[in-house]
């Protein structure tokens, strides 16, 4: 997606300053060549397993229409966390049974919304999900299908400060039992599969293979004691993007010289997919008829898919102040470390030097990096901000300004905005007055 030709930065072969010129910045350029290879990367690995695998992406991470579209033409799957979600994947070419939907409490207005819609695959973590699924389907006369939510205590989770949030998802192994029990009772029910989720961004595959081994145990008790055979097995998502740096202990003498492996790829997505699909492969292999893996990826999709062109506005110190804003790229610059390029290539040898890139708010949080060593900056000059797909537009809010606009590049060279750059129709359009302020003056 981005390459450096005669000293200037490319994106897709487009030249990245004069889409800043024409664009404006702040601006997210989406690659629909890099979208397509991350999926069919993830895809060939995953088909490894044995039979096709199945790729139901997150739709949370970016559900952005016109990616969402491509996803649906490619063969994808989606797992949508909201009513008005799920209709948005409809419209954009998932039929309802390549839907699945899930969020952690269960409402009961919002089950009935999304079965209507004719979803048949259900998350639940929680008996009380149970019923309530059950109630709506009764109310609507449909079957559907069930995949209970394992907690993912002991997949690398206990020892992280993050893990004592993730016990509070899903079902612990006792307890899951007696709710698998609990499905099969029902005549409205079928108990579909497991899912699980530990975590995003795992730079280490031995998660998923204790993982995989861990729900294949489940598959194996659930389909031998309670003659409850899995058509799924879903690992979640978490695969990571190649261009992100998760930070850890371990890293931060790097991190404090900006040497990273963000700088280059981590690893190669396929590769990281078929190390899973091994596992599994091998796993279930006791499990006959073996359950279909399923991946519900986001970030690995869409991460390295998407940049953000901004431009410095001023230096001041250390600080180069940008017209972005961590508000369109919430993750935090200590957690999550990604590659800034210059337009201009920088030469070798040439000095360089740590920057702290402030975004464009008022909000002492409002940092998009740390230390980052880049060639002298001045006014003007335009970074790149790679790694821009997961978690950003999809969380960004227009605190102290408004959301820029998004442009996907296609394979081709063409470029077209998916997304406009908001106004102040955007701070004024949901607000509950007859006429906004200033209307008609
Ligand atoms: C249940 C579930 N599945 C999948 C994902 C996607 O994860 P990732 O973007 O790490 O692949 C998420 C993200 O939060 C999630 O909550």
């Amino acid at each position: 997606m981005l390459t450096y030709q005669n000293g200037r930065l490319q994106v897709d072969g487009l030249s990245a300053e004069r889409l800043a010129e024409t664009l404006g910045t702040p601006v997210f350029l989406f690659s629909e060549s890099t979208l397509k290879g991350n999926y069919a990367a993830l895809a060939r690995g995953l088909s490894v397993a044995g039979e096709p695998a199945t790729i139901r992406y997150c739709a949370k991470t970016n559900n952005e229409p016109a990616i969402l579209s491509h996803l649906a033409a490619w063969g994808s799957e989606a797992l949508v966390s909201h009513p008005a979600e799920a209709e948005l994947a409809l419209r954009c070419g998932f039929s309802a049974d390549r839907l699945a939907y899930q969020r952690p409490v269960l409402l009961p207005e919002d089950l009935r919304a999304v079965i209507r819609m004719g979803i048949t695959l259900l998350h639940a973590s929680d008996l009380a999900d149970v019923e309530l699924i059950e109630k709506a389907a009764c109310d609507l006369d449909r079957r559907v299908r069930v995949s209970l939510r394992v907690r993912t205590e002991g997949f690398g989770t206990r020892l992280s400060p993050l893990g004592f949030l993730a016990r509070r998802l899903g079902l612990a192994r006792r307890d899951l039992v007696q709710v698998a029990a609990r499905v099969k009772q029902s005549d409205r029910l079928t108990l579909s599969g497991i899912n699980a989720y530990i975590g995003t961004q795992q730079e280490s595959v031995d998660r998923y293979r204790a993982l995989v081994r861990e729900l294949v145990r489940i598959g194996l008790r659930l389909a031998g004691e309670m003659d409850l055979p899995l058509e799924e097995i879903n690992i979640g998502g978490g695969i990571p993007s190649p261009q992100v740096g998760r930070m850890r202990i371990g890293r931060l003498w790097r991190r404090f010289k900006d040497d990273v492996s963000c700088q280059a790829p981590l690893h190669s997505l396929e590769e990281y997919a078929r190390e899973i699909a091994r596992s599994y492969r091998e796993a279930a292999d006791r499990l006959s008829p073996r359950p279909r893996l399923v991946a519900e990826l986001g970030r690995s999709v869409i991460g390295s898919a998407a940049v953000l062109l901004t431009r410095v506005r001023a230096i001041r110190g250390r600080w180069a102040f940008v017209d972005a804003s961590r508000h369109f790229l919430p993750e935090s610059p200590l957690l999550f470390c990604r590659r800034v390029l210059p337009a201009t290539e920088p030469r070798p040898g040439h000095p360089q030097r740590f920057y702290h890139l402030s975004g464009a708010t008022l909000d002492t949080l409002d940092v998009l990096g740390v230390r980052r060593r880049l060639p002298a900056l001045r006014v003007g000059d335009l970074l790149v901000l790679c790694d821009a797909g997961a978690y950003s537009v999809s969380r960004a809010t227009r605190y102290a300004g408004l959301l820029p606009a998004v442009c996907l590049v296609a394979g081709d060279g063409s470029w077209r905005e998916i997304r406009r750059a908001e106004g102040l129709s955007e701070l004024t359009g949901t607000v509950g007055m007859d006429a906004p302020p200033g209307a008609g003056t």
